[in-house]
């Protein structure tokens, strides 16, 4: 496709129905095509939400989300998402060999290119070890997965896939903190020009994110790079510390 990815929330307003508490108030965002964007804030903040709109769950009660200068609204759901790879906490798997869940949406995929993506999602290593390796039959009287190797699967699916924008909402909250390191560092190369989007609530492995941006009350509280947050010693700088 010819996105680019570059992302806008123009004086967003948004809750979850019309009488009720506004989750996210003026809110504005830019973000070029490209970037590793990290989204970081206390639980209930609106991380989610916002990242719900770039999809279309939701649409803001006020403002716009915009994708390339085009408003959401005037662009097919379809087109939309086909543009977009979402994957959250709960990781899904389809009772087929591993190799067929990592080219879920790619079925033409080579044994190559699946290899690929699960060495860059930190999974080729222990698909190696299974005696049938990537023709693994996952549950269902196959091979039952850990929690954190099911995470791993959906996140070489992800990268597989290859969007113009990819969001990871905490899909390595099962995962060890050096495991979910090296994920983000191959992130950079293996999804290079992609727009990415990781809410993650461990701060030492988004640090090299290119944009860090904190959401508190609903708003956006600050962004920058980790040097510049820490420096500035307001909200990043306080979650930094525990
Ligand atoms: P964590 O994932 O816990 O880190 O939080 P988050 O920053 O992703 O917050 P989220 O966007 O999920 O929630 C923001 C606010 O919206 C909270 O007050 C939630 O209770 C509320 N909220 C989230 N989802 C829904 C929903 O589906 N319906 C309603 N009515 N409220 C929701
Ligand atoms: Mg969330």
């Amino acid at each position: 496709t010819d996105v680019q990815g570059h992302i806008k929330f123009k004086d967003v307003s948004f809750g979850y129905n019309n009488n009720g508490l506004v989750v996210l108030e003026n809110f504005n965002l830019e973000i070029d095509p490209g970037q590793i964007v990290a989204i970081v804030g206390p639980t209930g903040a609106g991380k989610t939400s916002m990242i719900s709109m770039l999809l279309r769950f939701y649409d803001p009660w006020q403002g716009e989300v915009s994708l390339d200068g085009v408003n959401l609204k005037d662009l097919t759901l379809e087109s939309l998402r086909s543009n977009i790879t979402l994957v959250l906490q709960d990781s899904f798997i389809f009772p087929m060999s591993l190799a067929d869940n990592i080219a879920f949406a790619n079925p033409n995929a080579s044994r190559e290119e699946i290899i690929k993506a699960a060495k860059a999602a930190q999974a080729h290593d222990f698909i190696s070890r299974l005696p049938e390796g990537y023709d693994t039959i996952a549950s269902e009287g196959g091979v039952s997965l850990s929690g954190g190797e099911k995470q791993r699967i959906s996140l070489a699916r992800a990268f597989l896939r290859n969007t113009s924008i990819l969001i990871l909402d905490e899909p390595t909250s099962a995962l060890d903190a050096q495991t979910e390191a090296r994920i983000f560092q191959s992130l950079s190369s293996y999804s290079k020009g992609r727009t990415i989007f990781i809410i993650s609530h461990r701060l030492s492995t988004i640090r090299h994110a290119d944009l860090i941006v904190t959401i508190k009350d609903g708003m956006i509280a600050e962004k920058g790079t980790h040097e510049v947050l820490v420096n500035e010693g307001k909200v990043y700088a306080e979650l930094y510390k525990y």
